[in-house]
């Protein structure tokens, strides 16, 4: 067991040779061919919103989700002159031309809207996520997924609640989109076994890390800046249970949670293998749960 956990923890943690590895990699392209170093989330705020995009070979339906996105934006942006906002697109170390797709809307928006952060390694959809966002300049920080299986307009409701929810003065609150108003049909449509797995699953979560929350693992959640300064610098997993150990660390530091319900279109090509990732998520729920119940892993509470 110790040696199994071992492994765990040298396999997640965000060593020095990852952070050494990101200091390389943190550069995006401006549109005159020249590269520039990402900012710091620890920055100030300089646009309203940051979408961060993790995409994996996404090079087919990245371009959809990324025009579905853009035109609600930039009508945004023509009804408020002073709106601004940034897409970052988070190349996990992809073997397909997602970078290059990325790059055109760069080229055709304009380098201060869409960045293109790539990785050299696939690290997992939570580093993807997690490097994305401490490269960000919003106030409010989105992430969302690349096949576009939220209706991005849900972004409206989503955004409101935060604003709802955000605890002053400290500025920390998120919101996570949820599902869970579509259970009983993706029941439906499942064989006994997924469900009985599936529900499976969240019982773990629910009895080991996170009860706020009905629909952890759903890809679009925002943050105010200050909740995802804390909540990703403290960030251990870059694998798919990344999103539960992000709701444990935010429900341990008492910031404001809340879930809205969002439209949501079951994507061809997902990537996620249903049966596979029930089980291997709940293996990784458990080591989470060890990890900060014997306090391998701590919380840091504040920002240095
Ligand atoms: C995205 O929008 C551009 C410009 O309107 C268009 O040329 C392109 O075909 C669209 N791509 C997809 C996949 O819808």
């Amino acid at each position: 067991l110790l040696v199994r956990g071992f492994t765990f923890v040298s396999h997640y943690s965000i060593n020095m040779a990852n952070y050494q590895r990101f200091e390389s990699e943190n550069f995006f392209k401006r549109t005159d061919g020249s590269k520039d170093r990402f900012p710091s989330i620890m920055d100030e705020e300089s646009v309203d919103l940051s979408i961060i995009v993790p995409s994996y070979n996404e090079e087919e339906r990245l371009p959809v989700m990324m025009n579905e996105t853009i035109d609600y934006l930039e009508e945004k942006c023509k009804k408020s002159s002073s709106y601004k906002y940034e897409i970052i697109v988070v190349d996990d170390g992809s073997t397909d031309a997602t970078t290059d797709v990325a790059l055109g809307f760069s080229k055709t928006y304009g380098d201060s809207k869409i960045r293109v952060l790539t990785l050299e390694k696939n690290r997992g959809k939570g580093g993807a996520v997690r490097l994305g966002m401490l490269s960000a300049r919003g106030k409010y920080l989105l992430m969302a997924d690349a096949d576009g299986a939220t209706k991005f307009a849900d972004i409206q409701k989503v955004e409101n609640k935060l604003e709802e929810i955000d605890s002053k003065p400290h500025g920390r609150a998120l919101v996570v989109g949820s599902r869970a108003h579509l259970e009983k049909d993706s029941i439906a449509s499942r064989s006994i076994f997924r469900t009985f797995l599936m529900k499976g699953f969240h019982l773990i979560v629910w009895l080991l890390c996170v009860r706020s929350v009905k629909d952890s693992q759903c890809g679009f959640k925002i943050f105010t800046r200050n909740a995802a300064r804390i909540l990703f610098t403290n960030l251990h997993v870059e694998k798919w249970a990344f999103d539960v150990e992000l709701l444990y660390i935010a429900e341990d530091l008492n910031i404001p949670i809340a879930e809205a319900a969002v439209r949501w279109t079951e994507i061809d090509g997902s990537k996620i293998v249903p049966v596979f990732s029930w089980i291997q998520m709940g293996k990784d729920i458990i080591l989470i749960w060890v990890h900060y119940y014997f306090g391998l892993w701590t919380i840091k509470r504040n920002l240095d």
